[in-house]
């Protein structure tokens, strides 16, 4: 078959069915009688409706009604009309796929709107293929807005839930996208946590209190927010047979660390905001089972141009310095930090979204990459370079105690994700923002997360 979707017997049970239906990377399964004859589809959200309204999931899926029972025939696909009819049909009730049926109910091939549409020259425009719906929480941030940007590129669908602690502008380009719906919201409030999962294939949590300082000066919302909410969203996807579930976590967990750190390193954490998410990964994946299958992803510190850009990551801040300052400040310097690319992250969430589920889930990831581990006194040199001989400026007193250098093979092994970003082009694209003014004044406190307080725009 063309199309990998998943073919089950009627008697197959709900959470099964949800279980084999997320694993295809489809949202709808075929469904046949116990002789293999075809009866009709069904989609995962309808089996999760049904779980929420209590039904039990050891129930079998033939006891309920299905989504439809259209399907193709050799005589409807050499008919130029009744196929015009089928895809007005297939478009009136969202349904991307038929199968084509021989006339002893066997499935034949399954075929796309599209390939349909081919096959008598039919305008393509209502013929768009199925799209997973992926919830961001914290899609306006400076990962979300950029991964919101990619997810809908790569045709899926994107609801952000985001309270806007730093504005939503970030979004401005995106809003009139018909796959995306922006509702603004706090995770913490438990209602906009549960209604914010209607008809959700997957999940990634970003929104937090991120960063050191941001936690040190807010404590009780970075416990509310990364720990409380974080736990309440996990167990409220849990209960909608949400499967996928990936988890922002941070390499800031590591702490200090000698060696190369692999995800089974002892985590060692100094701030308040690595404890928050050592404890949330902790949680999320202790939920974990054959049916809530979550994934950590401990992401490098992250640099590059974002519509929500920040200035208070090193990358950025010295490319930034050296753009209004002519020169780059080292505190310290020795210290150990994997980089990772923003976009490059972003990549990452869209395969793990992609994978198959048993590949990515109930695992932990480091997210980087072994040739992107820096000391930050080369980081420095690196940017200074490239953005023409910028001199650096070296202070011994180091205002940052984590020093760690993190192994990332898990991952390239799982999903085969390469770097694309350097840090040098990064620097380069950032230093051109602010020439040209792109980013106006990257000093308003907007754009570092220990001011979120008093965001202007
Ligand atoms: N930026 C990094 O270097 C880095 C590195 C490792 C891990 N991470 C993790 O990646 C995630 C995203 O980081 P970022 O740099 O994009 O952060 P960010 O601060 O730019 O974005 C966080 C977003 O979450 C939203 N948010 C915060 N609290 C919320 C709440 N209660 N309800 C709804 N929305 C809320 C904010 O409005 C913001 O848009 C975080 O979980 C962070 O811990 C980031």
């Amino acid at each position: 078959m063309k199309y990998p979707i998943e073919c089950l017997d009627r008697r197959t049970s709900v959470q099964k069915a949800i279980q084999l239906i997320e694993r295809s990377t489809f949202d709808i399964a075929l469904v046949l009688d116990e002789k293999g004859s075809y009866l009709g589809g069904v989609a995962m959200s309808d089996l999760r409706r049904l779980l929420i309204s209590g039904v039990r999931g050891e129930d079998e899926i033939g006891n309920y009604p299905l989504k439809h029972e259209y399907r193709l025939t050799e005589k409807i696909l050499g008919d130029r009309r009744m196929a015009n009819r089928m895809l007005s049909d297939m478009e009136l009730v969202g349904v991307h796929f038929l199968p084509v049926v021989a006339p002893d109910g066997s499935i034949r091939d399954i075929l796309s709107a599209d390939d349909i549409g081919r096959l008598h020259g039919f305008s393509n425009s209502r013929t768009a293929g199925p799209a997973r719906r992926v919830l961001v929480v914290g899609g306006a941030g400076y990962l979300g807005s950029v991964l919101t940007q990619r997810l809908l590129r790569c045709g899926f669908r994107v609801r952000i839930l985001d309270s806007f602690l730093y504005g939503r502008r970030s979004l401005d380009t995106l809003a009139g996208d018909e796959n995306l719906e922006i509702v603004e919201g706090d995770l913490r409030n438990i209602h906009t946590c549960v209604n914010s999962l209607a008809d959700i294939d997957a999940v990634t949590l970003l929104a937090a209190i991120v960063g050191d300082p941001a936690s040190k000066i807010r404590p009780t919302e970075t416990i509310e927010t990364n720990v409380l909410a974080a736990q309440a969203l996990a167990s409220a996807c849990k209960l909608h047979h949400i499967n996928r579930f990936l988890y922002a976590s941070t390499c800031s967990v590591y702490g200090v660390g000698g060696n190369l750190l692999d995800e089974d390193a002892p985590l060692n954490p100094v701030s308040l905001y690595a404890r928050t998410k050592i404890e949330s990964e902790k949680i999320i994946l202790g939920m974990g089972d054959d049916y809530f299958s979550p994934t950590i992803l401990r992401m490098g510190t992250l640099y590059g141009f974002s519509p929500r850009m920040r200035f208070d990551l090193v990358v950025n801040t010295m490319s930034m310095k050296s753009f209004l300052d002519r020169r780059i400040q080292v505190f310290g310097g020795k210290q150990w930090r994997p980089l990772l690319g923003v976009e490059d992250a972003a990549d990452v969430y869209i395969r793990c979204l992609e994978a198959n589920l048993e590949e990515v889930g109930n695992r932990v990831f480091n997210v980087g990459s072994d040739d992107q581990n820096y000391r930050i006194d080369d980081v420095a040199e690196i940017i200074g370079r490239s953005l023409g001989n910028i001199p650096i400026l070296r202070d011994h007193s180091n205002l940052d105690a984590r020093n760690y250098r993190v192994c990332f093979a898990r991952l390239a092994q799982a999903v085969g994700f390469q770097p694309q970003q350097t840090i040098q082009r990064a620097a380069q694209e950032i230093f051109e923002k602010l020439n040209s003014g792109v980013v106006r004044n990257p000093t308003q406190k907007i754009y570092y997360n220990h001011y979120f307080d008093s965001a202007e725009e």
